[in-house]
Parts: C-alpha cells; structure tokens; sequence
C-alpha cells in the first residue's frame, strides 16, 4: 500500500483508539504500539518535557537514553525549534544522539498543547537511510495534533 494511503487509514483508527483516553502515559503507550505495529518502524515513541529536560515515554523497540537536553540532538532540536526535524542520515547530523547504533534516519515532531507549547516530541527512528519525507512530516503532525488534542485539550 502506498504511504500517503497507509496513514490516511491509520489517522481515524488512532483517533478511535484513543478516544475517551486522556491520561498522558496510556495514550502515548498505545498510540506508539498503534503506529510501531503498522509501520514496523526501529523506535517509535515518546519524550515528555519534565522539569527543562525530555524524559523518556512510552515506546515501542530497543532501549532508549532516559534524559535528552534542550537543543541537545534531534530531540531536542525539534523541541527548541517547535518543529519538525527530519533526518534523511544521522551521522550528518551533529549531536545526533545515538541510542542504539542500528538507527540510520529519524523523524521527531513536537507534541504541542492548546497554547502552542511543546509538551512531548513523537521520535521514530529507522534502521534505513533516508525513510522519512515530507509525506511523514504532513500525516505524523497530524498523528501528533490527535494525540495532543486528547491529552493536552
Ligand atoms: N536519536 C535521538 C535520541 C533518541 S533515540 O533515537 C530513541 C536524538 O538524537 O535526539
């Protein structure tokens, strides 16, 4: 199946999923078991702003760095900038922290509330180069903006 087909079914099956859910922590666990069991992706999963720094979520695949600082790697320059970053190859990307060395291109898109703030970024990595493009940017801001409106409303 196409990509663009792909998340245009996968949207309101989130949006179901989570509805009636606003506990920060369950919507993120299932909203990454959601997106990690229909994409296949490395790592799909959650940073939490805690106390000026990105804490570790809810994800699905191999173990993760706990704390991640502001404008520190893709996380956290996601965070800083307030939007989305794609990675088409982490090495060219300097301060790329690299939780597990299988990781080869990234996507983070910041999780913001009703007032615009970034609240928690949505980090999915691959184990491929170059697997995110601006069709992942456009649908996983939406993923991101379902989410949000859920728990952040
Ligand atoms: N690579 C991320 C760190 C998180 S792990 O990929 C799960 C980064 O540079 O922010």
């Amino acid at each position: 199946m196409e990509k663009e087909q792909q998340y245009k079914a996968f949207l309101p099956q989130l949006a179901a999923l989570i509805e009636g859910e606003t506990d920060e922590a369950a919507v993120m666990a299932n909203a990454s078991a959601a997106l990690a069991t229909e994409f296949k992706w490395w790592w799909t999963g959650f940073y939490r702003v805690v106390d000026d720094e990105l804490l570790l979520g809810p994800f699905q695949g191999p173990v993760a760095c706990y704390h991640i600082g502001f404008g520190r790697g893709v996380c956290g320059t996601a965070w800083k900038q307030e939007q989305t970053v794609v990675v088409p190859d982490v090495e060219l990307f300097p301060g790329h922290i690299a939780c597990s060395s299988s990781s080869r291109s990234e996507i983070v898109v910041p999780v913001k509330d009703g007032n615009g703030r970034v609240r928690a970024v949505l980090d999915i990595d691959s184990t491929e180069l170059s697997t995110f493009d601006e069709t992942d940017r456009l649908y996983l801001e939406q993923v991101a903006d379902i989410i949000a409106r859920q728990i952040y409303a």
